[in-house]
């Protein structure tokens, strides 16, 4: 048995959905850490395309338990409306579907007031999904959050929701001039709410470890990705959980030593959604030429994401923070036509060459990319399954890849279907 942990390695959108469904496969369990419905993974299976925000993408897996941890905000209604949109086609939860009872809610006030602090920001605003995930965070920090065992104390949620919302209430009016909240109507839609998550409610710390002591294999699900961590990406370009491997441990509760291997989702470049320094970022026709071939748009909000070259920079440091054992590569095909592909190895700031990525804002603002050139391939290489398949040019730009971040590939992923993978080695194992 193993606990594996998969990461997002760059700013999230790496592709981590095809990479968790192909690894469930394997999974007794497969559990989800942090953040919250801003997260967006597309799995295509057949001829079905799903997109799923909070429930771990394993869901599509007959017979898989999955877990929602404790380090997750949850949104009651967007949580009910993708159980919903599963169980429509066809695919039962029953009794393996579970939901910390210690995880945060998102209420409706967190989205009033992150509407009015990303437009008062102008701007320089975050550039968030805007689904409260930061305020609900920022309260569960600040000890006035409402959580999901709460729901089952009526009296105790209505005291502290009235609360919450004289408090948050005065900020709405003077600082966002916006209509204040009323309880009334928060109380009864959570009063339905708790009655269908009722069933899903577990202490999901115990459901792992009875897990891990049953010999499984467990696959502890990061969303967004290294770069927009809390503690340790572009701050305060950043989301308000903590997506790196670490999260894991404080967002599933076990500890560090249960970790078998941590596994990275690297694209084969780079993008990244919302404002922040984005060093290899590229513009004008090549931007919209990943864009469209890499179908590079949110999959929460449908915004375009803003594209680049492979940045060896961000991903060395995703190693780093992480401890990556391996890494998957995904998108490999999307540069089939690129020719020639730069790749960053470096960054020039002041005349100086950094290797190592640089925390401090205003340092990578001012850093400049260092880029080598390799060759494109020119070909197709969607669908391959066999790494000598590849075209010679596309092996060298993996290999590179991997010398550069000194982390060998486990997968590689060559299109959006389970079965366009190139298996190199098992992480399980
Ligand atoms: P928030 O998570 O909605 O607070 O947004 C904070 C930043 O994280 C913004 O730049 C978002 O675009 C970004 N972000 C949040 N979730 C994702 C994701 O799943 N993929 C990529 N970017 C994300």
């Amino acid at each position: 048995m193993a606990t594996l942990v998969v990461v997002g390695s760059q700013w999230g959108d790496e592709g981590k959905g095809k990479i968790v469904d192909i690894l469930t496969e394997d999974a007794g369990l497969v559990a989800r850490y942090q953040g919250g419905h801003n997260a967006g993974h597309t799995v295509v299976i057949g001829d079905s395309e799903f997109v799923l925000h909070l429930i771990p993408s394993g869901i599509l897996h007959p017979k898989k338990r999955c877990i929602i941890g404790n380090g997750v905000v949850i949104d009651p209604a967007a949580l009910i409306e993708e159980v919903g949109g599963i169980e429509k086609r066809n695919i039962d939860l029953n009794g393996r579907f579970h939901i910390s009872q210690n995880a945060h809610l998102i209420m409706p006030y967190h989205l009033a007031l992150e509407k009015g602090s990303e437009s008062a920001l102008g701007d320089g605003k975050i550039g968030t999904t805007c689904r409260g995930i930061g305020p609900a965070y920022t309260d569960k920090m600040a000890r006035l959050g409402l959580r999901v065992a709460d729901l089952l104390h009526p009296e105790f949620f209505d005291q502290k929701l009235r609360a919450n919302l004289q408090h948050y209430n005065t900020v709405i009016r003077a600082l966002y001039q916006q209509e204040p909240l009323r309880a009334e109507p928060i109380l009864e839609a959570f009063a339905r709410y708790t009655e269908r998550m009722r069933p899903w409610i577990a202490d999901t710390s115990l459901l792992v470890d009875e897990a891990m002591t049953r010999g499984e294999n467990i696959l502890c699900e990061g969303a967004q990705g290294t770069l927009l961590d809390i503690d340790h990406g572009t701050y305060p370009f950043v989301t308000s959980s903590s997506a790196t491997a670490g999260g894991a441990c404080t967002g599933l509760g076990f500890g560090p030593g249960r970790v078998d291997h941590v596994l990275g989702v690297v694209k084969a470049y780079t993008t990244r959604v919302g404002s922040g320094p984005f060093p290899s970022e590229v513009h004008g026709e090549l931007d919209e030429k990943f864009r469209s071939i890499g179908k590079e748009f949110g999959a929460s909000t449908g915004r375009a994401r803003r594209c680049g070259w492979f940045d060896a920079v961000v991903v060395r440091y995703a190693v780093r923070l992480n401890g990556l054992k391996s890494a998957a590569l995904t998108k490999l095909d999307v540069l089939d036509t690129f020719d020639p592909i730069p790749i960053c190895t470096g960054y020039r700031y002041r005349g100086k060459l950094l290797s190592a990525f640089p925390t401090d804002l205003s340092v990578l603002e001012a850093c400049k990319p260092v880029y080598e050139e390799a060759p494109g391939w020119k070909t197709s290489t969607i669908g391959l399954t066999d790494f000598d398949a590849l075209p010679q040019e596309a092996q060298d730009y993996v290999r590179r890849l991997e010398d550069l971040i000194q982390t060998p590939f486990s997968l590689i992923s060559t299109g959006p279907a389970r079965a366009q993978t190139i298996r190199v080695s098992d992480p399980y194992r």
